[in-house]
């Protein structure tokens, strides 16, 4: 991987240039904007694995880009050998990170394409850089709907929105989840709020929506996670808006750690709790959240704040990096074909099944 340097105009959080992947490099906003570009499948990975990009969806574009990568790679090869590269290359995309299904939906469309016996490995390739852009165009549309649904359920003149974790334009390929939903909710109310939690250890409130909230002019405030419960109480928060990693076909929804305590006190308050996501972070294949697989990650996350030690040397630390939420603390469930409300099992297979309208 080498750098390049910032290019000049909007911030991109993932593109294909020049048969390379460029990301912007999240673990260093939002004090530099650093570019990463990754010329091979490997690269990608090691990119989505150290978080240089992260997000649900977002990790699915880069590894549809990242197969795309390994097929301009082996297209020379015989035939078996080039299926044989993209089967190795799936598996090391697949292994980068658990709980973000979006990961394995967008390995499961680059299969359909490089399983094609018809085409030859160079038709394949191009048929798989082509499947790879479509995958970041649709996540952008698919955000941008999810924005407009969403939209529509945030009444009141001064609504004030909090938000855990970054489900915003840099966790997708463009536009947000929640943050959409957020952004559309601004374009026509200037009035709008956002509280935003600060997603202790990895900090994607306080370094990335905070960023992106302001990079945009939408009026935020940032609290520590342990303050939501006090804004809950004081009467301040409306409405309570986050993504999700994968949502089972009950509903229960496994998000950045922290969302469950949100949910929680959402519906100790009375505050609506919504839920966005686009349909392919809906894993139906599982019956609840207990079949969700919660990654661990490293225990200096907890310990170390900025690269510097916090905790003593020799404490024992846990690091999960999402929690479940229960379907029952999920008022609905925006996705980009229309919004789902309990019973989700029923509701998400009916949108799940074709092109839908609210349920
Ligand atoms: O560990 P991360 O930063 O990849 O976790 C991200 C989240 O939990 C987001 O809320 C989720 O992926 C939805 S992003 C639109």
């Amino acid at each position: 991987m080498f750098e390049t340097p910032h290019p000049p105009g909007d911030v991109l959080t993932i593109e294909w240039r020049d048969g390379a992947v460029v990301m912007i490099d999240q673990r260093r906003l939002p004090l530099e904007e650093v570019y990463v570009t990754c010329h091979t499948f490997e690269e990608v990975a090691e990119a989505i694995r150290s978080m240089v990009i992260r997000g649900a969806p977002a990790i699915g574009v880069a590894a549809a880009m990242g197969m795309a990568l390994a097929a301009r790679a082996a297209r020379g090869e015989s035939p078996a050998t080039f299926r044989g590269t993209l089967q190795d290359a799936t598996k090391v995309l697949y292994e980068t990170r658990p709980t973000a299904v979006n990961l394995k939906w967008a390995l499961d469309e680059m299969e359909a394409v490089w399983r094609r016996e018809d085409l030859s490995p160079g038709e394949v390739t191009e048929a798989m850089v082509t499947r790879a852009l479509e995958i970041y165009e649709d996540d952008v549309a698919s955000c941008r709907a999810i924005g407009a649904y969403g939209a529509a359920l945030i009444e009141g003149e001064q609504p004030v929105i909090l938000t855990h974790c970054n489900a915003g334009a840099l966790a997708t390929a463009g536009y947000g989840t929640a943050l959409g939903v957020i952004r559309s909710v601004f374009a026509r109310n200037p009035r709008v709020r956002v509280l935003v939690d600060e997603t202790r250890p990895f900090l994607q409130g306080a370094r990335l929506t905070a960023w992106e909230l302001l990079h945009e002019g939408i009026p935020a405030e940032l609290i520590t996670d342990n303050m939501a419960g006090h804004f809950f109480r004081t009467g301040e928060i409306t409405h309570v808006v986050v993504g999700a990693d994968r949502i089972a076909a009950n509903g229960d929804t496994a998000n950045k750690i922290g969302t469950y305590t949100v949910a929680v006190l959402a519906r100790e308050h009375g505050v609506p709790f919504y839920v966005a996501a686009p349909l392919s972070t809906v894993d139906l294949s599982i019956p609840d959240g207990d079949h969700i697989p919660i990654e661990e990650r490293d225990e200096s996350e907890v310990t170390h704040l900025a690269g510097r030690r916090v905790a003593p040397h020799g404490v024992r630390v846990r690091n999960p990096a999402f929690d479940v939420t229960p379907a029952r603390f999920v008022t609905a469930i925006v996705t980009d074909r229309g919004v789902a409300r309990p019973p989700y099992l029923e509701t998400l297979a009916r949108l799940a099944g074709g092109p839908g309208k609210e349920v």
